[in-house]
């Protein structure tokens, strides 16, 4: 079968990247690496990529926090369309997508969300959901458009709130199903079995 081109960005551990290179090494999905890519020079995940002989690009921080200077995020995008990214997944990339990105990958970009939206979007929605006192959350693949975790869902996986959990076990018990979520999605994605927006192979 004909390999799916990803591209990832990330902006931190890249766990969920390492989850889905393993999936992609056993030749569980039918997809290839064609570059890592992140706003943190000093992120985990480039480390990861590197290791793994996967090209990376980094851009700017830039002077915001939550959003890249649109000639960053024009310059990123731009690298990423030369590699030739089919599929682009932000897997822990923490800016909001722009136009730039929102135009060259638009019906092909993927986001990975720690809850079950549209229950708690944004930031650390883990703590949200504890401090919300909910006895399950779970785990959200998405389409990415202009509406920040807004885009249409593809698969959600729940997972329970246990008693005496605290931020760091509930994340990393999300964080179990997003491995398997994420590669799954791939997976299905790369072999038609989820339909695309725009799927750039056709
Ligand atoms: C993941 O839990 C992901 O869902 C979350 O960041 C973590 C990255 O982990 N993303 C967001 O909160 C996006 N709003 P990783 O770097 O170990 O894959």
């Amino acid at each position: 079968m004909r390999k799916l081109k990803l591209g990832v960005l990330g902006s931190g551990r890249g766990s969920n990247f390492v989850a889905l290179a393993a999936a992609v090494a056993e030749g569980k999905v039918a997809a290839e690496f064609v570059v890592v890519g992140s706003d943190q020079a000093e992120a985990k995940i480039l480390e990861e990529a590197k290791q793994r002989g996967i090209p990376t690009v980094v851009c700017p921080k830039g002077k915001y926090r939550t959003k890249l200077e649109e000639e960053i995020e024009v310059g990123l995008a731009e690298q990423l369309v030369k590699a030739g990214v089919e599929l682009l997944i932000l897997a822990g990339y923490m800016r909001v997508v722009k136009e730039p990105l929102l135009k060259r990958f638009e019906g092909r970009m993927i986001n990975l969300h720690p809850s079950l939206l549209p229950a708690f979007p944004g930031l650390r929605a883990w703590e949200q959901a504890l401090d919300a006192g909910v006895q399950e959350t779970g785990c959200t693949v998405h389409w990415v458009n202009e509406v920040v975790d807004g885009g249409s869902v593809i698969r959600q996986m729940r997972v329970p709130v246990q008693k005496g959990d605290t931020a760091e076990l509930l994340h990393a018990r999300i964080q179990e199903s997003e491995h398997r979520i994420l590669s799954e999605v791939v997976r299905d994605l790369a072999e038609g079995k989820v339909s695309w927006p725009k799927d750039p192979r056709r």
